[in-house]
């Protein structure tokens, strides 16, 4: 697996393991997104899927399982009889206990039992908690399933700070090399975020101002309008800075603020990913209290309907003490290198927010000097919108003169660009695109070890302040934009966050 600038071929035979098989994830996902690809004809032709899972479920057991799965997660409209077969006739279920090494062997003897065995691909897909993955390493280390064509697929958290990450890091590293590893992060496979990447660097207009001569700040939010549903007991021990912040928005960060590479290749793109969170502000105490906000949603009204509050979505998962997780952070950041000195980061998310909705706003300079004294309206800063859910697309905003006689009327115009209207087809799902790219063996849209440990050392200082700080989580109403405190903390600089639309 070189880095070159050589498009990984598809190999033509693949097993497709998925540890917790019959969990939230594969169901509700990962198959959706392999029937896709099987629909659209993009499987490789001797691909079988192998779903392990505790259930005692044979293989015509499992395969309605994920026909109902598909029933439910797939459009109506996209369910074809002829697909879903195909799919289904590639799938079996291994049963198993994973310290129980007799099981083990079963996988083994499935894995074996295949034509053109030497040359399959094997996708170890680990979508259980990270706690078995160390365990899960090892046995396959042990049964000697692990060879040069192996790739294992690892789902966050990653551990839930520095030290617990190196340790699952550590342990899958035993077994497999770091180019056999892939770290999910499903956001660098959204189609408006690798799109990010195309219009910085094959477009030569923006890289002359995408700095801090011309940029005045940068904000990125992913605001969603759902609460935390049935994953409370996972939720409440993470909090919307280790689920979303330490993730998510430093990796769409790192998009917007890395250097060029030579080309787009995996170590080339991850190599300056990797210097933008090293150039991450470090938070000192006083920092973390002056430039961060966490919130926690109470009960409110979203999209016009009546919602609980976060306590009382908890329920029986809420510590006996009484919840300190946050639903929704927002901080101030800066990237400390000489294209950003200076030039603010903030990044903002949260559960229950009035709406769904990622987007990136780029806001220019204002213009140094006003030249037209007797107008109406002024010249806004421009602003650059990359929406990267839903509706992707991107919208610059400019101020244009309103036609008509008797002076100079200016007026905010945008150009909009719309990926639906432009393009005329589907956005695939993250998914399909990353699970296709484990199977080539691409990494460039997955996470490197050292990024990951980046991420925890900018973001543990920041969780060490909270649980010593004497303020918990601002409360703030469910279907409003955050606490007030959020929006001083942008208008302390003079500037207003983007409204969440
Ligand atoms: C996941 C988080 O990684 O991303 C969830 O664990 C969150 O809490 C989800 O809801 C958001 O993803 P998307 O693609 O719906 O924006």
């Amino acid at each position: 697996m070189s880095d070159t600038a050589a498009p990984p071929a598809t190999p033509e035979v693949c097993d497709f393991v998925v540890f917790g098989g019959t969990g939230d994830l594969s169901l509700r996902k990962l198959l959706p997104a392999l029937y896709r690809r099987e629909l659209e004809g993009g499987l490789p032709e001797d691909t079988r899927i192998i779903g392990v899972s505790r259930a005692d479920l044979d293989d015509e057991a499992y395969r309605a399982v994920v026909r109902d799965a598909l029933a439910s997660h797939v459009e109506r409209s996209d369910l074809y009889d002829g697909a879903v077969d195909r799919l289904l006739s590639r799938l079996h279920h291994v049963p198993m206990e994973f310290d129980d090494l007799a099981q083990w062997h079963l996988l083994h003897g499935l894995l074996k039992d295949r034509p053109r065995v030497e040359e399959a691909v094997t996708v170890f897909y680990l979508a259980v908690a990270p706690s078995a993955f160390g365990l899960i390493c090892d046995q396959l280390d042990e049964v000697g399933l692990v060879s040069e064509r192996s790739r294992v697929v690892m789902e966050k958290p990653i551990g839930h700070d520095l030290a617990s990450s190196q340790q699952v890091n550590d342990a899958v590293g035993r077994v497999f090399a770091e180019s056999q590893v892939f770290r999910i992060d499903h956001y660098l496979g959204k189609e408006s975020v690798q799109n990010l990447l195309v219009t910085r660097f094959a477009n030569t207009f923006l890289e002359p101002l995408w700095n801090s001569r011309w940029v005045d700040h940068v904000q990125i939010t992913v605001a969603e309008s759902l609460g935390v549903g049935e994953r409370g007991a996972y939720y409440d021990r993470a909090g919307a800075l280790r689920d979303m912040v330490q993730n998510h928005l430093l990796q769409l960060l790192c998009l917007v603020a890395m250097e060029p590479p030579t080309y787009i290749g995996r170590e080339t793109v991850r190599d300056e990913k990797l210097k933008v969170l090293q150039a991450l502000k470090p938070m000192t105490p006083a920092d973390v209290d002056r430039d961060t906000v966490r919130g926690t949603y109470g009960e409110g009204l979203v999209e016009g309907q009546p919602v609980r509050s976060y306590a009382d979505d908890l329920g029986e998962a809420a510590p006996e003490s009484g919840s300190t997780t946050e639903t929704f952070v927002a901080l101030r950041t800066e990237v400390q290198n000489w294209r950003w000195a200076g030039v603010p980061f903030y990044l903002r998310t949260g559960k229950r927010l009035p709406r769904r909705t990622s987007e990136i706003v780029v806001v220019f300079k204002a213009p140094p000097h006003h030249m037209f004294p007797h107008s109406e309206g002024s010249a806004e800063p421009n602003r650059l919108h990359i929406q990267v859910q839903p509706d992707e697309g991107m919208r610059l905003t400019m101020t244009a003169k309103e036609p008509g006689p008797g002076g100079y009327r200016l007026r905010p115009v945008s150009l909009d660009l719309s990926y639906a209207d432009t393009f005329d087809q589907r956005s695939p799902d993250a998914y399909e695109r990353l699970i296709m790219d484990v199977v080539k063996g691409n990494a460039t849209l997955f996470m490197r070890r050292d990024e990951i440990e980046a991420a925890w050392s900018w973001a543990e200082p920041i969780l060490d302040r909270w649980t010593t700080a004497p303020d918990r989580p601002r409360r703030y109403a469910a279907g409003t934009s955050g606490p007030t405190a959020a929006t001083a903390l942008i208008e302390r600089d003079g500037r207003s966050w983007q409204e969440i639309e």
